[in-house]
C-alpha cells in the first residue's frame, strides 16, 4: 500500500504527532532521531494512521525546543541528515503514511543568519526583516505587548548595539519576522517550496494567527494589557495577533499548496472564540485547524457537547476541525482525566466529525512526568518524555535518554499492551480500523442528541450507514433516554468489555460506568 494521489486525503485521515526528540533514538545519543522514526514506521502502519506530523527538526539553539529555527533548509545533526529525511518520506509513503512538518513562520531563532544581519546595523539591508522599534525612555519596551510565556515578561528586548528593541512573541531567542516586508514573504515561499519539492504532504502551521501585527505597533487596549495569548473581549481586539491581514498570507500559502495538489495546511490557531477560529480554515485559507477549546474542557458530557457543537455551528459548510487530546504543549489525557476516562476520550476523538490527531504515547496511556528539571521555558517537559516502547527503555534508546521516562513505564508500554486485547493500544487500533472502514465516521454528518447529564451522544451518518456514539462521562451506570431512535441497535466497539455484535436496547440506552459505545442503527428501523 502506498500513498494515493487523492486530493482531499486528509478529510478521512488520522494524524499522529511525533515529538521527534522523544520518539525513537537510533544512534544511541539519547535523543530521538529520523532513523529511529523510520524504524518505527511499521508500528505506525499497524496502528493505522494516515499521516505523521513531525515536530521541528531544523538546527536550533533550543530556546524553545526547535521552535527557534536557525536554518529552515537543514536537519539538525542530532536528528540526522537531509538524506535521512528523504529516506523517511520515501519509506513512509511506501507504507501509505504521509508526512507533515512543522512550519514556523512567525519567528526565527536569534541564531538565524537573517537575524544576525538584521541586528548588525540599523542600516542593514535586512533590518526590516524583523520588527524593530525605539524604546521608551529608560530603554523601556515600545508598547505594552507581552510575550506569550509568563517567564519572558514583555514581548520586547532591548538591543544595546543598535539601541532599539526587537519584538518576540515568545522567548527573546525567537525574534518575530516582519510579514509586512515582501522580501520576508518571498524568503518564506522558498522555504515552503524547498520542503514541498522534497515530497512533504503538508504543514502544521505554528501560531498561524500571529503572523501580522498592528502596523503602528499601538498598545493593546488597557482592558487587554494583561493578555499573553488571544483573549476574548466583547468589543475590543488585540493588536499583536489575529489581524485580518494574516489571512492573506495564509491564502498565499494555500495557493502554493494547491499548485502541488494533495497537500495539507493544518493550522495551530490558539483562539477559543469559535467565530474567530472558524475564519482561519475551510475556505481558501488553511484546510483545517486545531480545536483549542476542546482540550480546555472539564470532564463533563455537557461541556464537550457544547464546545463541539459550538465550533460546528460557527464553521464554514464542509469545514473540518482537528481534534487532539494532547500535544507537546498540552498535558496528556491520561493525566488530565485518568486512565479509564482516557479510553472514552479516545473514542470521542476518533469518532467526532473532524480530523483526529494522536499525540505519540497517547495510544498507550502515557502520563505526564511530574515537572522535571524545567528544561522548557513554559514548563511543558512533563508531556514530552520518551516513548515507552518497553519496560526497560531500551526500545527508545541504548544510551541515556535526554529526559527521564515518565512514571509507570513498567506497565504502560507498547510491548506490554500489544498482545493484550483489553489494552488501550488495542482499543486505539480497533477504533482507527473501524473508522477507516466506516463511511459515517470517515466522512458523514454529525448531530449531537440529548442524552441526559452524564452522556455525550451523537449520530454520525452517511448514505447507507448510521452510527450512534454514546459516551458515559460519569463513573456510575447511565440510562440515557434518547428520542427519535429505534428500540434497538447493534454494539460495534465498546471501551468496556461488551462484545461486538451484541444487541443494545435504546429505550433507554444503558451504559456501564465510564463506558463509551459505538452502536450501529440498522437502516429502516
Ligand atoms: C506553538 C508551539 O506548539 C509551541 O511549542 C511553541 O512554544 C510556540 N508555538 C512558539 O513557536
Amino acid at each position: 500500500m502506498s500513498v494515493t494521489t487523492q486530493a482531499e486525503w486528509w478529510r478521512a485521515a488520522v494524524i499522529y504527532q511525533v515529538y521527534l526528540r522523544s520518539f525513537a533514538d537510533r544512534d544511541g545519543d539519547g535523543v530521538g532521531d529520523l532513523p529511529g522514526l523510520l524504524g518505527r514506521l511499521d508500528y505506525l502502519r499497524e496502528l493505522g494512521v494516515d499521516a505523521v506530523w513531525l515536530s521541528p527538526f531544523h538546527p536550533s539553539p533550543l530556546a524553545d525546543f526547535g521552535y527557534d529555527v536557525s536554518d529552515y533548509e537543514a536537519v539538525d545533526p542530532a536528528y540526522g541528515t537531509l538524506a535521512d529525511f528523504d529516506e523517511l518520506v520515501h519509506a513512509a509513503h511506501e507504507r501509505g503514511i504521509r508526512v507533515l512538518i512543522d512550519l514556523i513562520m512567525n519567528h526565527t531563532s536569534v541564531a538565524h543568519p537573517w537575524f544576525a544581519e538584521s541586528s548588525s546595523d540599523r542600516a542593514a539591508p535586512k533590518r526590516d526583516w524583523y520588527i524593530w522599534a525605539d524604546p521608551r525612555p529608560g530603554n523601556e519596551p515600545p508598547n505594552n505587548w507581552l510575550s506569550s510565556f509568563e517567564r519572558c515578561g514583555p514581548a520586547w528586548t532591548y538591543h544595546p548595539e543598535t539601541r532599539q528593541c526587537y519584538l518576540h512573541s515568545f522567548t527573546p531567542g525567537q525574534p518575530d519576522l516582519n510579514w509586512r516586508n515582501p522580501e520576508v514573504r518571498a524568503a518564506m515561499r522558498r522555504v515552503w517550496r524547498f520542503w514541498l519539492d522534497r515530497g512533504v504532504d503538508g504543514f502544521r502551521i505554528d501560531v498561524a494567527h500571529r503572523l501580522l501585527k498592528d502596523a503602528g505597533l499601538r498598545d493593546n487596549p488597557a482592558e487587554l494589557a494583561h493578555a499573553r495569548r488571544h483573549t476574548v473581549h466583547p468589543t475590543l481586539r488585540m493588536r499583536n495577533l489575529d489581524l485580518p491581514e494574516t489571512l492573506q498570507v495564509l491564502r498565499e500559502l494555500r495557493r502554493t499548496l494547491d499548485e502541488y495538489g494533495g497537500k495539507l495546511a493544518l493550522g495551530e490557531v490558539p483562539i477559543s472564540d469559535d467565530r474567530r477560529l472558524a475564519d482561519y480554515f475551510g475556505g481558501d485559507g488553511m484546510h483545517t485547524a486545531f480545536h483549542l477549546a476542546f482540550w480546555e474542557q472539564p470532564w463533563q458530557a455537557a461541556a464537550f457537547r457544547r464546545t463541539v457543537d459550538g465550533l460546528a455551528a460557527a464553521m464554514r459548510p464542509g469545514a473540518l476541525p482537528t481534534y487532539a487530546l494532547a500535544t507537546h504543549d498540552i498535558p496528556r489525557s491520561a493525566s488530565r482525566y485518568g486512565a479509564a476516562r482516557a479510553r472514552v476520550a479516545a473514542m470521542m476523538a476518533l469518532t467526532l466529525r473532524g480530523i483526529p490527531c494522536v499525540y505519540y504515547g497517547e495510544e498507550i496511556g502515557m502520563t505526564d512526568a511530574p515537572p522535571p528539571d524545567a528544561l522548557d521555558v513554559d514548563g511543558r517537559d512533563g508531556q514530552r518524555t520518551p516513548m515507552q516502547w518497553d519496560a526497560t527503555g531500551l526500545g527508545f534508546t541504548a544510551g541515556k535518554p535526554w529526559m527521564p521516562f515518565a512514571p509507570g513505564q513498567a506497565e504502560v508500554n507498547v510491548a506490554a499492551q500489544q498482545d493484550d486485547p483489553g489494552s488501550l493500544l488495542r482499543l486505539y487500533r480497533r477504533l482507527i480500523a473501524y473508522r477507516r472502514a466506516s463511511p459515517a465516521l470517515r466522512g458523514g454528518d454529525y448531530r449531537s442528541v440529548e442524552a441526559g447529564d452524564d452522556v455525550f451522544a451523537y449520530l454520525r451518518s452517511a448514505p447507507g450507514e448510521r452510527l450512534l456514539v454514546a459516551l458515559n462521562f460519569a463513573s456510575r451506570p447511565a440510562a440515557a433516554v434518547l428520542s427519535g431512535l429505534p428500540g434497538e441497535g447493534l454494539a460495534e466497539v465498546s471501551t468496556g468489555d461488551r462484545p461486538a455484535g451484541s444487541a443494545v436496547g435504546l429505550r433507554p440506552l444503558r451504559l456501564a460506568p465510564g463506558e463509551g459505545l459505538i452502536i450501529r442503527i440498522e437502516e429502516g428501523t
